[in-house]
């Protein structure tokens, strides 16, 4: 009789830890932001932010360019088959997918944007509001596919990756004179953490709980940076790391005061500056031969349609080289920060 029990007993806390292991689960991964975490939207738009050519994609499965910047995937992707969801996550404007792969995972990011919708103006891409919009469209969509319960399970149970900012400093503030005659830059590092902190509001009305924001990488160290840096040596520039640092602090001081304002919010902030940065001081640590310059031509300011099929000047090994191209990180440098970033402040949505 005892040893019944003690089995049922068993079998009941066996039952209990499943429950309490599906309720935790993330069931999909929904992304946000610009091209560092950017799948293919730019590709139906009218952009020059593209890179859905080779050869870019060259190590993605298939060896297909997707418009991603990178020459494989990128940190979603990872994230995602860390999560034990789909190991790629796919742009909700590519014609290639549908809801029942968007159910799992989707990409609402933009190459070229910003929190300034002044930022996506430049090159012509989708501005923050524009992605909720779609994210919205996505929201309706999954709703006829699995019914609006399991819907809003769904979305609300789902991890929200945010990563954007470096195109408002390096695109916008620093390259077109309209911000700088408006704002000092500590004025427009308060106006990005004010467009930032309404964009993460209206997700949570929107049902999302569990979020992840991502901060700017050392902006000064990007190979496109260091090229004109020749006062400097073609060194890092020393003034934009410095501010990537600084927006990164306001941005964590932004996530503490949303998740008390917020109940039920679980917005994390996962910090990529200074993983990048190691990589970035002591390469060889992490297997890489190039830090300085890009792998796709040159390496010192080829991107999109400047990074060139034909260039005999791209490297053959992009697993040797820090960046990709002039302003994107290689793929194995994507996987690197990502599993550090899963380990760091991600898993504990597992
Ligand atoms: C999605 O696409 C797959 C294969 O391309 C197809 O079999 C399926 O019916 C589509 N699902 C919906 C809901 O449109």
């Amino acid at each position: 009789m005892a040893y019944l029990h003690v089995s049922w007993l068993l079998i009941l806390v066996h039952i209990l830890i499943l429950v309490a292991k599906s309720k935790a689960k993330v069931p999909a991964i929904i992304v946000f932001g610009d091209s560092s975490v950017d799948a293919g939207n730019n590709n139906q738009i009218q952009t020059i932010a593209r890179s859905n050519f080779d050869p870019y994609g060259r190590d993605f499965p298939g060896g297909r360019p997707t418009g991603r910047f990178s020459n494989g995937r990128i940190p979603p992707d990872f994230i995602s088959e860390a999560f034990g969801l789909k190991p790629v996550i796919p742009a909700y404007l590519d014609p290639m997918y549908n809801i029942s792969d968007f159910a799992t995972g989707v990409c609402f990011a933009s190459a070229g944007t910003g929190y300034d919708d002044a930022t996506s103006d430049v090159l012509g891409v989708i501005p923050l509001w524009r992605e909720v919009e779609l994210y919205k469209d996505y929201q309706k969509t999954l709703k006829d596919y699995v019914g609006e319960g399991k819907a809003n399970e769904i979305l609300s149970e789902a991890l929200y990756l945010i990563s954007m900012g470096t195109n408002d400093f390096l695109e916008n503030y620093y390259t077109l004179p309209n911000r700088q005659s408006q704002f000092t830059i500590k004025q427009y590092e308060d106006f990005l953490i004010i467009l930032a902190r309404n964009f993460i509001q209206e997700l949570y009305e929107l049902g999302a709980r569990k979020m992840s924001l991502t901060g700017v990488p050392p902006m000064g160290c990007l190979p496109l940076e260091r090229t004109t840096n020749i006062m400097d040596n073609h060194g890092c520039v020393d003034r934009y790391n410095n501010l990537a640092m600084e927006f990164n602090g306001k941005l964590k001081g932004l996530v503490a005061m949303l998740n008390k304002e917020l109940p039920g919010l679980e917005l994390v902030f996962a910090d990529a500056f200074n993983i990048f940065m190691q990589i970035i001081t002591r390469p060889s640590t992490y297997g890489f031969e190039v830090v300085e310059v890009g792998c796709c031509g040159t390496g010192t300011f080829e991107m999109s349609y400047l990074c060139d099929p034909q260039s005999p000047c791209t490297c053959r090994d992009a697993n040797k080289y820090v960046f990709w191209d002039a302003f994107h990180p290689s793929e194995k440098t994507s996987q690197i920060i990502s599993h550090y970033l899963f380990k760091m402040f991600l898993a504990k949505f597992l």
